[in-house]
């Protein structure tokens, strides 16, 4: 079996033990999100000629937390990586491979506070997972299960999001021209 592969099945068990402390929405995360970033990461990888096993890869472990905890606790991130590092290693992944995954496709992916991942990996990484989310029903999916949040909250949440997602995840320009229809209609419809 392929080191991908072996990933895939590992990945897919961690999420199908339903483990208690895991937020509610994991099994939509896992088969609507988890695995449309796979595929957007692998399309991606083969536009841009990065490695289809490494960016797959990173998209099947980014915040693979989800799995076990709820995304809103502290070390959430931090045991993201811890898990990802163990996964990898069961799959045979070579260590240079790891590495770039773990440090820097995984912690950058978001994008936060306009920091950004600087391998190709990673780059490709942050742009599945921001299409992943224009591209489906992510922000749909989001609004509708915040019900116990105020009408400013979900405002706010998609007035700071949705830009993160377009300018800075989206890292290829083209990709970006592609999506722009998708994010003002987004826009327009939540802020
Ligand atoms: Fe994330
Ligand atoms: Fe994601």
């Amino acid at each position: 079996m392929a080191n991908i592969e072996r990933l895939e099945q590992l990945v897919k068990d961690l999420y199908c033990k339903k483990n208690p402390n895991r937020d509610e929405w994991a099994d939509w995360l896992y088969k609507k999100h988890v695995l449309v970033v796979a595929n957007n990461a692998e399309q991606l990888a083969k536009r841009f000629n990065v490695s289809i096993e490494q960016s797959r890869a990173a998209a099947l472990l980014h915040d693979i937390a989800d799995a076990v905890m709820a995304r809103e606790k502290p070390n959430h991130e931090e045991i993201s990586i811890k898990i990802a590092k163990e996964l990898l290693g069961e799959a045979y992944f070579e260590e240079d491979a790891i590495r770039v995954i773990v440090d820097d496709a995984l912690p950058f992916h978001g994008c936060h506070d306009g920091v950004k991942p600087k391998t190709l990996v990673g780059k490709i990484l942050s742009t599945a997972d921001a299409l992943a989310h224009l591209n489906t029903d992510f922000y749909e999916f989001a609004v509708a299960n915040s019900q116990d949040r105020s009408d400013d909250w979900v405002k706010q949440w998609v007035t700071k999001k949705l830009p993160r997602d377009f300018y800075d995840k989206i890292a290829f320009d083209e990709v970006r021209e592609e999506t722009k229809e998708r994010y003002e209609e987004l826009l327009a419809k939540y802020t």
